[in-house]
């Protein structure tokens, strides 16, 4: 992809969140319909699905050749990552949209070929864009983020992990979770994977952990993450899949492998 196609990408990417974003706030003044998916607390609502609708009409008008991967189903069938792929979550943080009506965003990671070239996450209510584009760095509406810090000891840090993992589970060993809440300055819980990765990069938590996230909760959060220096793998150090869903660890750089020894998958 050369530069002009490349700015080109960018500039549209950010005029369809920002409209995405308008036709949501202006959607959830009215009654709208809310539904589960897997479980009952896997939840959906009318506006997820219009949403997604509204940004892949916009992309595939723009660009009729990209394949689209999206949570709630209008997107493609994605495959492999060959050629130039959007990764959209609609709504992230639909809990928090319903129950809230705050702390949810607007995702999109574009990649070509595998590699990300930009990530946008929209915090709606907050009007905030976190944006990285591969090899320009990451920005919050606009500002450049600084670099994450090389000073940290995992006792001064905050991470962001919710209260599920530490509690009897399928997927973890809780008792070792406890060590680490013990370990840490604090633990905090948002609700948002793509919040919780641009808060990463804002550097104002220093890490996420969870067990279960789909390619659109974490496609754009890579990208910003990767331009100040932070690190996303499975829990296990093995890299991300964005076909998959994927255990999710991302920090700051510096203290990544030292949460590892926290995490014993069951
Ligand atoms: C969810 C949120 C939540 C995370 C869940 C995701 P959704 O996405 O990111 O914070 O814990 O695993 O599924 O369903 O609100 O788009
Ligand atoms: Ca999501
Ligand atoms: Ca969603």
């Amino acid at each position: 992809m050369d530069n002009f196609e490349k700015s080109n990408l960018i500039d549209e990417a950010k005029r369809i969140i920002f409209k995405a974003s308008e036709q949501i706030k202006s959607h959830m003044q009215r009654p709208y319909e809310i539904n589960t998916k897997q479980d009952r607390k896997d939840l959906v609502t009318e506006i997820d699905e219009s949403t997604e609708k509204f940004i892949i009409e916009k992309i595939r008008s723009s660009f009729p050749d990209h394949k689209i991967m999206a949570e709630e189903g209008t997107g493609d069938d994605v495959t492999s990552l060959d050629g130039t792929v959007w990764i959209i979550d609609p709504i992230d943080g639909t809990m928090n949209f319903i129950h809230q009506k705050r702390f949810f965003a607007i995702s999109i990671g574009v990649y070509h070929n595998g590699e990300g070239i930009v990530g946008l996450i929209y915090d709606v209510m907050d009007d905030t864009l976190y944006e990285g584009v591969k090899g320009e760095g990451a920005y919050k509406n606009g500002k450049k983020l600084p670099e994450l810090t090389k000073e940290k000891e995992l006792k001064d840090t905050l991470i962001g992990i919710n209260s599920f993992w530490s509690v009897p589970n399928r997927r973890l060993n809780e008792e070792k979770i406890h060590q680490l809440i013990r370990d840490v300055r604090g633990t905090r819980s948002y609700g948002s994977a793509a919040l919780e990765f641009a808060y990463i990069a804002e550097g104002i938590i220093d890490a996420y952990i969870t067990m279960r996230l789909s390619p659109w909760d974490i496609a754009a959060g890579l990208i910003i993450i990767n331009e100040v220096g932070g690190k996303a793998t499975r829990v296990n150090g093995e890299p991300l899949d964005l076909l998959k869903e994927n255990s999710v660890l991302a920090a700051n750089e510096v203290v990544h492998s030292r949460y590892i020894h926290y995490i014993e998958e069951k």
